[in-house]
């Protein structure tokens, strides 16, 4: 301990790179609190992934017949190239309708604890059910999802090679399970943050360090850690204070809904910041579109602390030290409808 301390000083007194001591705390500490995205997509358990089930899975995610009006598709809505979302503060779906919340982005979902602001889907394969049956959203039923697809004399090929040995290979439960081996494929490693996390210093300049250090040093951290930055638990919206009523609306009562339980009014999963210039707007409500105003929010009704802008501004910067590569995905090409294909509903 003394001589740890006298060999600290010596190293200042001599040419002054004390910095780079700190520095590598730094390191220490962010390797601590949070981890890499990995370089390949992971296993789901209970549905092995097969290159005949990730492109059955490619197919269906772009496939609009899967909707009622056959305009929507899972990519209208999470869009690949755009960062995985929609731009738009809630997003548009069957019938030029608006749901009530903002699309969290699909990239990188499968490392969060559960699926939705309100964490009411446990995983990637349960989630994907939701939207094909949500009124707002594509609005079709589940007996017709089967019916659609079995209209289409191509997908008994594609479901056949995916599921061999299935007699009865098109099932709902089927396309959720390649729909998930499909978006487990959406993730985005190398991140100058994860190459820092990784062990390279230079990975993030001066001003993403300072970043980083208040991120952690100001208690953001706490919510927003692991591979993804969060994602991994829930916390109320407005710990300290309650945002206004335009940024959390009396009415979505959050994981509430789910749980029924009081405490969980009003809270949320902590969402992921990766990637997040990426995906704006931002919170649950899309009512913020700016991610200078989120971060001040987030002090204020989190923490308790009036954030500097100058604080504001260096969190900002280290943030947008999470945008990793992204999938660079090849449209797949969709069998055709024939003459008794189920037509769409407009
Ligand atoms: C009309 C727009 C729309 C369509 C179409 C749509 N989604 Fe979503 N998606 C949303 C919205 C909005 C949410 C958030 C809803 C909530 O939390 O209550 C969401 C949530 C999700 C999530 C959870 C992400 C997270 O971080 O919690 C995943 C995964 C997802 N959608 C995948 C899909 C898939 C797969 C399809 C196609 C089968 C699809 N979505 C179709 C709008 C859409
Ligand atoms: C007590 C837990 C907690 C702390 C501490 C916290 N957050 Fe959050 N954060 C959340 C929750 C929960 C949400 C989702 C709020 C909502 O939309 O309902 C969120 C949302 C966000 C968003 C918007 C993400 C999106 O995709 O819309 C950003 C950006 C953000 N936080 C950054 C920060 C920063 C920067 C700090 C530190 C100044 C911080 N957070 C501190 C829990 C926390």
């Amino acid at each position: 301990m003394y001589s740890k301390a006298v060999a600290s000083l010596i190293v200042l007194a001599c040419c002054a790179p004390g910095a780079a001591w700190s520095q590598s705390a730094l390191m220490k500490q962010a390797q601590g609190l949070f981890k890499p995205i990995p370089a390949s997509a992971p296993s789901l358990p209970g549905n092995d992934s097969t290159p005949a089930k990730l492109a059955l899975g490619k197919m269906l995610y772009f496939e609009p017949r899967l909707s009622e009006s056959h305009i929507i598709s899972c990519n209208s809505c999470h869009m690949v190239g755009m960062g995985g979302v929609d731009l738009q503060e809630t997003s548009l779906g069957h019938r030029w309708q608006h749901g009530g919340r903002n699309a969290p982005t699909v990239y990188n979902a499968v490392f969060d604890v559960a699926q939705f602001w309100d964490g009411r889907a446990k995983d990637l394969e349960q989630q994907a059910g939701g939207p094909l049956v949500n009124p707002v959203e594509m609005g079709t039923t589940e007996t017709h999802v089967v019916e659609q697809l079995k209209g289409i004399p191509g997908y008994a090929t594609a479901f056949a090679k995916a599921y061999p040995g299935a007699s009865d290979p098109i099932t709902l439960d089927n396309v959720r399970k390649a729909i998930a081996v499909f978006e487990a494929t959406l993730i985005t490693p190398h991140a100058p943050f994860d190459r820092y996390l990784g062990g390279d210093d230079k990975a993030l300049d001066a001003v993403q360090k300072e970043g980083l250090a208040l991120f952690i040093s100001k208690g953001c951290a706490a919510c927003h850690n692991g591979v993804n930055i969060g994602g991994g638990m829930y916390a109320p919206f407005g710990v300290v204070e309650r945002p206004g009523a335009e940024i959390l609306p009396p009415g979505d009562k959050g994981r509430f809904t789910v749980t029924k339980t009081v405490s969980d009014e009003y809270v949320f999963r902590v969402p992921s910041l990766r990637n997040i210039t990426l995906t704006a707007p931002y919170f649950h409500t899309g009512k913020v579109w700016d991610l200078r105003q989120a971060i001040a929010i987030m002090g204020s009704s989190q923490l308790g602390a009036t954030l500097t802008d100058d604080e504001v501004g260096k969190i900002q910067t280290f943030l947008g030290a999470l945008t990793g590569e992204q999938p660079v995905v090849t449209l797949p090409i969709l069998p055709p409808s024939v003459a008794t294909t189920p037509r769409p509903k407009p």
